[in-house]
């Protein structure tokens, strides 16, 4: 990472999360962040949920199951992963102990208070499309645009101008079509459109 700004803010972030270890109601892998990678010059940035197990464990955005999902969908489209800007609307892994430590949805909460950081990113990566995977980077870019309550199920695969000049295309979560075939068929479409989007 060359950008300056981009560093400083993601070592500010950091100092943010492990400040969060004193809060008892919000559990999360503070000690392991994940930060955006990829091209500086991407025209497509990419942004998921929140890293996971395997994320928070390699220091890099979708590199687990969903990963290889999304890594698969890229192909389909005709997207070369090293060529787009990858990260999350919150970049530490939230979690919730059951019997063992498991993944839980970052809440609003956690999403706003993440988004100054994204919006950095988006600034300074400045991407011709926005690319959201699920509802909490969705919720992420509402938030930070004034979009209102926008859902995923109505507006996927939608090109909607943002104030910036880039352009959203909101998109399902890999790791939720999983074990929905209905569903992958429409994220295939969906990324195949953005694909074509991005060689326009
Ligand atoms: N799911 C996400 O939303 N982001 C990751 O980085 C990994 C899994």
């Amino acid at each position: 990472m060359k950008n300056e700004i981009l560093k400083k803010q993601y070592e500010q972030e950091r100092e943010r999360i492990l400040s969060l270890c004193l809060l008892q109601e919000l559990t999360g892998d503070y000690t392991s962040p994940v930060f955006g990678e990829g091209s500086e010059n991407a025209s497509v940035m990419l942004i998921g949920e929140a890293p996971g197990r395997e994320e928070a464990q390699q220091g890099r955005p979708f590199v687990g199951k969903a990963g290889k999902q999304l890594d698969e969908l890229l192909i389909t489209a005709q997207i070369d992963r090293e060529s787009v800007f990858v990260t999350n609307s919150v970049k530490y892994r939230p979690t919730r102990v059951k019997k063992t430590v498991a993944n839980r949805t970052p809440t609003a909460k956690e999403i706003k208070d993440s988004a100054y950081l994204l919006k950095t990113e988006i600034d300074e990566i400045q991407p011709k499309i926005i690319a959201t995977l699920g509802n909490s980077p969705l919720y992420a870019i509402s938030y930070i645009f004034s979009l209102g309550n926008l859902k995923i199920g109505d507006v996927h695969g939608q090109k909607i101008e943002l104030s910036n000049g880039s352009i959203l295309v909101p998109l399902y979560h890999p790791a939720s079509v999983i074990y929905n075939r209905s569903l992958i068929e429409v994220l295939r479409e969906d990324i195949k459109m953005l694909g074509k989007l991005m060689r326009e």
